[in-house]
């Protein structure tokens, strides 16, 4: 079988585990011919690729990023896009296509396999938002980054008897904002699932300093929102891809609770140092094994078919139910959080 790879979207830890996977199953174990795509559906739609045997992907395992370049680009929003993946495709003689991406990625990827198109979908973010799958790889890792964040941040909190705010990756869902929360002892987590009220964050913050030489930590997903009615944000408008641009809410926090609190509050935001570097022991295993089950999946020809994380073991799933919705996080586990916050 002659096997495409692409990886599609914000680059993610385990990334190049999965393509490694994908070259030594399908070399190894059936002879496959694997070509990398180069930097996500752009390179098929400018006919962009290298060979993916397993000479090159060795070395990769722990490295962060993705060898083969990615990009945001979408062939739907592309003029004749699809058309120039078909030819692509079709001047390698693909007989499958593995697209590794998040939300943006699998998306595009359930809608080609609608028009025919042979296609294997593979989850990846460190936002961990996407339904059908209990974890996505990249997930842990960007938890265990933000968490060791938080361990610093306690200790220049104290020092200063400060307000620490943390601004931590998540569009859509709070799911890195709740699990390094609660595993860094933040005062308040925030989060998109559940608009916040500043009164009741400062409450907690009061609460916490009253009377002793106390120091706080809140830990804000990007993607946060104020009660309506309660404070301003600004709108930023989209970008080239109609992804809200963010930044913002840890700014707007710091200076709303110096205001309300008369505590000194410090931001930091950690950005893209989530998603850089190496993976985690249980990312390169998760990504491993999905990448493996993916070149399955394509030999068993079940296309329009996800791989997914459940129970312990990879699954297959469909691509339209997995891009259906987003997976955000439980109520049971934010009720988990409240219970150590203030
Ligand atoms: O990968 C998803 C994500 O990390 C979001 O949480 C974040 O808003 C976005 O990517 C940032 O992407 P970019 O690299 O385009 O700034």
């Amino acid at each position: 079988m002659r096997i495409g790879v692409l990886t599609g979207g914000g680059d993610c830890p385990g990334l190049n585990a999965v393509l490694r996977a994908i070259a030594r199953r399908g070399e190894r174990h059936y002879g496959d011919q694997v070509i990398g795509f180069l930097d996500g559906w752009h390179g098929l739609i400018e006919d962009r690729s290298v060979m993916l045997d397993v000479e090159r992907c060795r070395g990769i395992l722990p490295r962060g990023g993705t060898i083969i370049g990615t990009s945001r680009v979408q062939p739907f929003a592309t003029v004749d896009g699809v058309d120039r993946v078909r030819a692509t495709m079709d001047r390698h003689r693909i007989d499958a296509l593995i697209c590794i991406g998040g939300e943006g990625t699998l998306s595009a990827t359930s809608r080609m396999f609608d028009l025919g198109f042979p296609v294997v979908g593979v989850p990846k973010t460190i936002d961990n938002d996407i339904g059908s799958t209990e974890t996505t790889f990249g997930f842990d890792t960007a938890v265990q980054i933000a968490t060791d964040a938080i361990d610093r941040l306690h200790t220049t909190a104290e020092s200063h008897h400060r307000v620490m705010v943390v601004e931590v990756m998540g569009r859509h869902a709070g799911h890195i904002a709740t699990w390094a929360g609660l595993a860094g002892g933040a005062t308040v987590t925030i989060v998109p699932e559940e608009p916040f009220d500043i009164d009741e964050v400062c409450a907690r913050i009061l609460r916490r300093h009253r009377g002793g030489r106390f120091a706080s930590i809140v830990v804000v997903a990007e993607g946060a929102l104020p009660l309506e009615g309660t404070i301003g944000v600004p709108d930023r408008g989209v970008d080239e891809f109609g992804h809200v641009r963010l930044g913002g809410i840890g700014n707007i926090l710091v200076q709303e609770i110096e205001a309300r609190t008369g505590i000194e509050a410090r931001l930091t935001i950690l950005g893209h140092v989530q998603r850089g570097g190496t993976p985690t022991a249980f990312d390169r295993v998760l990504s491993s094994w999905l990448g493996v089950a993916a070149v399955d999946v394509a030999h068993d020809g079940e296309f329009g078919q996800m791989v997914a994380w459940h129970g312990g073991t990879v699954v297959r799933v469909p691509l339209a139910d997995a891009v259906r919705e987003r997976k955000t996080v439980s109520p049971e586990l934010l009720d988990v959080a409240k219970t150590f916050f203030g």
